[in-house]
């Protein structure tokens, strides 16, 4: 497919430089070309370290594009549908990164964690180092999981989406399936769907949905995200968190597929989901 869109290139005597998804280049005049990027830029922008380390690969011959290796930094490859090959690993190109993470227990969500291991020790290196314009490189979790808390984490580099899915005002569901320490009777559920204080914040909280799924588990809806908002609210109606599993954001479901400590890249399909009410 590479070879296929640089012969085009070739044919139509015209290159286009640098890749935004933003500009039209897919109009109908250039409708043959691909977007394209220097390979050196490629393996950068992918998080294969700095620079100077990109261009040490491409030099020692451990790069490999459409079954050829490519020992040119500068040669324009097209990015679309792109799969290059670093050191044997094929690396699918993405622009932005957007996966979904089955986080397991013992992890924190933190780049600084203070005393379990960061969960992004368990990505691989690329997506640990992509640049990226905020304070620390590479992909962030989209708020944060305890550390005993398993399931559904969803990571990108994409500093405006994870502002805009971390924000209280985006109001994006969260489905937590709960094991309770004791049964949980009616009036707790009651009281979790009308409403409960939690310590050392006034505002009352209620969960948007509550279902029994047996005496010792529910599926919690919630819309904020506040610290140990789950435990605390289960210890406020007098019962208690014995284990926590996050399942869905919006309506993006944890892929069954995907066993502890496993990601994979998000779909468009998967994207809009995301931000899809569920309720
Ligand atoms: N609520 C909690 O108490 N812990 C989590 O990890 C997530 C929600």
């Amino acid at each position: 497919r590479v070879g296929g869109v640089i012969s085009a290139h070739l044919r139509f005597g015209f290159k286009i430089h640098g890749y935004d998804d933003s500009t039209s280049v897919r109009s109908a005049r250039f409708s043959t070309c691909a977007t394209t990027m220097k390979l050196q830029q490629i393996l950068y922008s992918q998080g294969f370290g700095t620079r100077r380390q990109c261009m040490v690969h491409i030099a020692h011959g451990n790069v490999v594009v459409a079954g050829e290796t490519q020992r040119d930094p500068d040669a324009d490859i097209a990015v679309d549908g792109l799969v290059v090959t670093v050191n044997g690993e094929d690396w699918p190109f993405h622009e932005r990164a957007y996966l979904m993470f089955n986080k397991p227990a013992g992890y924190e969500c933190s780049h600084r964690p203070k005393h379990w291991p960061a969960i992004y020790e368990l990505l691989p290196m690329p997506l640990r180092l992509r640049p990226s314009k905020s304070a620390v490189d590479g992909v962030q979790a989209i708020g944060r999981l305890d550390q005993d808390t398993t399931g559904l984490l969803v990571l990108s580099d994409d500093g405006q989406f994870i502002h805009r899915m971390a924000s209280p005002k985006h109001h994006v569901p969260k489905v937590y399936q709960v094991t309770t320490r004791h049964a949980v009777d009616d009036a707790q559920v009651r009281a979790l769907l009308t409403g409960v204080v939690l310590n050392d914040d006034p505002e009352q909280v209620a969960a948007a949905a509550c279902e029994v799924i047996s005496d010792t588990h529910i599926a919690l809806t919630l819309m904020e995200g506040k610290y140990h908002q789950v435990k605390r609210m289960l210890a406020a109606v007098g019962n208690r968190v014995e284990a926590l599993h996050r399942s869905q954001m919006g309506g993006l479901v944890l892929d069954a597929n995907l066993k502890a400590g496993e990601w994979r890249w998000l779909t468009a399909d998967d994207l809009a989901l995301v931000k899809t009410p569920i309720l």
